[in-house]
């Protein structure tokens, strides 16, 4: 029984995408087969290539949000030789792969400088136009980490383009080996006052609150933020590798009579959970709230890990199925079962490990995604001759039709 769930999810969702293939809404915008950076000069550059603080093999995209015009990418400084850790670039493309520029200055980008940047993992921006960026303070992850500075939280306002907030995460709320990955913002009132950040540790398995009002942070641990055995073996276009992610992605659904759930699921995981944000924005439930964190319906199967999710204004959550090269959907007004999730887009080219997911406040709101074929980084299998790293966009009405995902 336990084999076929597995099966079943993965021979279903191929038979919808073939029949539908030729509607693959998903474009790329971008594309890259080694990353570069708009140096302030030509010589800048070579200087960063000779003395080490460039080496393009291993500079990884890893993390996208959408303001207005402007796109922004961090690039973590995992290995030894990324000069740079967050960059803007155009919505409008102009060229296929261009330099990105690290923002809002070079400036911000001195690793072990604490008040600027040392390596920022992912970004979400509130309605309001300010983009909180998460930075782990951490260099070279891959290779001899080591902890420059504490794990922050930073404010940019993307209208005046400047660093408004530094909240370093309090030390109480950061294990020994903690991994702080992934955040979302919460803002419901129109001048983004009553605002939240939901902060997710996948390797000690915590959901960490950040409330902006008194700027204090408190830290939820619950056992539905752990791995699962099976899962945490993957196998991916014949590489095998183990990981024991856990607390990775989430997403924030409706406003529903005063409350708003929030999703959540490990990344080595085939299981979605939920949890009310009333009950995690409340400091006094941090260890009275084992009952409210709840499964959602089914499995998705042995290949069903997901990396990023998010939540469109019509509620229709879209996911980045990292085992299945694909972007998978559920409309949230039906119950999470294997037959009302489907699949979007799949490639075996360009969705090569799809990491972030990201969902815009424009009218119509665009999805976008970055792919970086992470594990073939983590063991240097990068290949640059060819196109390894990704961004890409996804219409959410047009990418639902003829899916499950349909009203
Ligand atoms: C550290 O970074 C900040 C922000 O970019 C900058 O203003 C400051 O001058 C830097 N300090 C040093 C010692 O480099
Ligand atoms: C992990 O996956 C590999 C490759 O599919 C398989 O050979 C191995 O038996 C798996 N290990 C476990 C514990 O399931
Ligand atoms: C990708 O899919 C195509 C078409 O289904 C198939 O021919 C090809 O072998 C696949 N490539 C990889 C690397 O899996």
């Amino acid at each position: 029984m336990m084999l076929l769930i597995p099966l079943f999810f993965v021979v279903y969702l191929a038979t919808h995408v073939n029949s539908y293939g030729q509607q693959d809404p998903l474009g790329t915008l971008y594309r890259w087969r080694q990353i570069d950076f708009a140096f302030p000069t030509a010589r800048h550059r070579q200087l960063f290539l000779q003395n080490g603080q460039f080496n393009q093999i291993n500079v990884i995209p890893l993390g996208v949000e959408r303001w207005k015009d402007r796109l922004f990418v961090s690039t973590p400084r995992w290995k030894r030789g990324v000069p740079a850790t967050l960059s803007a670039l155009p919505v409008s493309a102009q060229e296929e792969s261009p330099l990105l520029a690290p923002f809002p200055s070079w400036d911000w980008h001195t690793a072990g400088n604490c008040t600027g940047f040392t390596s920022i993992f992912r970004m979400s921006i509130d309605h309001c136009g300010v983009m909180w960026a998460l930075d782990s303070g951490q260099v070279e992850a891959f290779e001899t980490p080591r902890q420059l500075c504490p794990p922050t939280l930073f404010a940019i306002n993307l209208e005046t383009d400047t660093v408004i907030g530094r909240f370093p995460i309090p030390s109480e709320f950061v294990l020994q080996n903690s991994l702080i990955t992934n955040l979302v913002v919460d803002t419901r009132d129109a001048q983004c006052k009553d605002l939240h950040v939901y902060i997710a540790d996948a390797w000690r398995f915590g959901l960490i609150v950040f409330r902006e009002s008194d700027e204090s942070f408190w830290r939820f641990s619950h056992y539905t933020f752990y791995p699962e055995p099976l899962l945490s073996n993957y196998t991916l276009h014949g590489l095998n590798y183990q990981w024991s992610d856990g607390l990775f992605g989430m997403s924030l659904g409706q406003m529903n009579r005063g409350d708003r759930p929030l999703y959540y699921h490990s990344m080595s995981s085939s299981l979605e959970f939920v949890v009310q944000t009333s009950v995690i924005r409340n400091p006094s439930r941090v260890n009275n709230a084992v009952d409210e964190f709840k499964l959602l319906g089914e499995s998705r199967g042995l290949k069903g890990q997901v990396s990023a999710s998010a939540i469109d204004r019509n509620g229709v959550m879209f996911f980045n199925l990292i085992s299945l090269d694909s972007i998978g959907c559920w409309n949230s007004r039906k119950p999470y079962e294997i037959e009302n999730l489907d699949i979007v887009a799949q490639n075996n080219n360009t969705l090569v490990f799809p990491n972030d997911l990201r969902i815009d406040h424009e009218v119509p709101q665009i999805i976008w995604i970055i792919t970086n074929r992470l594990p073939m980084y983590q063991f240097n299998l990068i290949d640059p001759n060819q196109y390894n790293y990704r961004l890409m966009y996804l219409e959410p009405n047009t990418a639902i039709q003829n899916t499950a995902c349909q009203n």
